[in-house]
């Protein structure tokens, strides 16, 4: 093996489809998909590659040190790409310190156990380390825009949430860790994704669920919230491509340009679905139900992604109504992972049956 990849929430939505992109392309790569399976972790995401031979699943909590030191020490990792998060904003207003466990603590433990393998005592900070601490993040540290302007690479941190604060604050540490240490490292900041194997308390999952169910559409206040949605394999993509050819130190905002209020997309999905279900035009939309604001709710998030696009050769591969209509065709034809995700099933038989500790 040419290369040990330590990979972190490889069992998740997005962890997911970077592992099975990583261990399919590259042969000559081991990848170790590290994941705690918190209920966000599902290991059937990962079904058809988890008996190939560059590929081997630890269960594990980012949270404990002594376990983190320990697994580095056992496989001499080259690198690592960082996606382990508590990713639910709505969540991490309930319970912030969750989120300051895992996301900031568990960032420090990886990043304390990666200078400690990789940085020698004479390393000088202008001599950085060859293996690379990629740390997967999010758009949300830069805040909530106005109606026009567009996050680029510079825009001022301004999070607003538990999640998206947690998310600013390992974003500085792991350039801390390159400014003082001269760890190798690069970030990206990305955008809403969207794709199969979401878990389905996030927005488009949730509503194919309650559509499919015959139950209320949850929208936050009037609808008016604008993401901008990206297919989850060109998230992958993009990552495999910053990870191979980005400069150390350097971060890569990651986007579709692609623009929806809340309020529109739904209505796009729910005219996807009374397709796909043969239900009368207009039937899906008359579960729309909106509910109380979340707290603190950011208006826009848009991004820039001219720097990933002219340096690295990047591009979204899918129109996103081309996307959303494949993703709603994978949800409809997997009805037993999305029932066993809902009953909470996939649990049960993967953490009492399958998981094998290191
Ligand atoms: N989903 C998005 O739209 C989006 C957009 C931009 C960035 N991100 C970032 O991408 C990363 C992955 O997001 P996702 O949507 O796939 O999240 P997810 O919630 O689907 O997956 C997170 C994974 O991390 C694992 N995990 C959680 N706590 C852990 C711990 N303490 N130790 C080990 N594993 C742990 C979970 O079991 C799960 O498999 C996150 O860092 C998130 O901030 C997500």
């Amino acid at each position: 093996m040419s290369k040990t990849i330590l990979v972190t929430g490889g069992a998740g939505f997005i962890g997911s489809h970077l592992v099975r992109l990583l261990v399919n392309k590259y042969i000559d790569y081991k990848i170790i998909n590290l994941d705690k399976l918190t209920y966000a972790g599902n290991l059937a995401n990962l079904k058809d590659i988890e008996n190939k031979p560059n590929y081997e699943f630890v269960k594990g909590d980012i949270v404990d040190a002594t376990f983190i030191n320990e697994l580095f020490t056992k496989y001499k990792f080259d690198s690592v790409i960082h996606l382990a998060a508590e990713s639910h904003v709505d969540k991490s207003i309930s319970n912030p310190l969750e989120f300051v466990m895992t996301n900031v603590i568990g960032t420090v433990n990886l990043l304390n156990a990666a200078k400690v393998s990789w940085v020698k005592p004479t390393t000088k900070n202008e001599q950085l380390t060859t293996n690379r601490f990629y740390h997967v993040s999010t758009d949300e540290v830069y805040g909530s825009l106005g109606e026009t302007g567009l996050f680029t690479e510079s825009t001022s941190y301004d999070p607003h949430s538990p999640y998206s604060a947690s998310k600013a604050s390992s974003d500085h540490f792991v350039r801390a860790y390159h400014d003082t240490y001269g760890l190798d490292i690069v970030i990206s900041n990305c955008s809403n994704n969207y794709g199969s194997c979401h878990f389905p308390e996030k927005l488009i999952p949730l509503s194919i669920y309650n559509i499919k169910n015959n139950k209320a559409i949850p929208i936050y206040g009037k609808g008016e919230n604008i993401r901008d949605w990206l297919f989850v394999e060109d998230h992958a993509r993009a990552i495999d491509v910053i990870f191979h050819n980005a400069k150390s130190g350097s971060t890569y905002n990651i986007g579709g340009h692609n623009e929806w209020t809340n309020i529109d997309l739904i209505r796009l999905l729910c005219n996807i679905m009374d397709k796909k279900l043969n239900r009368v035009e207009g039937t899906s939309a008359q579960l729309i139900t909106y509910v109380k604001d979340r707290a603190g709710h950011d208006l826009r998030y848009a991004i820039d992604s001219s720097k990933l696009q002219n340096d690295l050769a990047w591009k979204p591969s899918l129109q996103f109504e081309e996307g959303l209509e494949k993703t709603v065709d994978w949800y409809l034809s997997n009805e037993e992972w999305l029932n066993n995700v809902t009953s909470g099933d996939y649990q049960k038989y993967y953490q009492e049956q399958y998981v094998k500790r290191f």
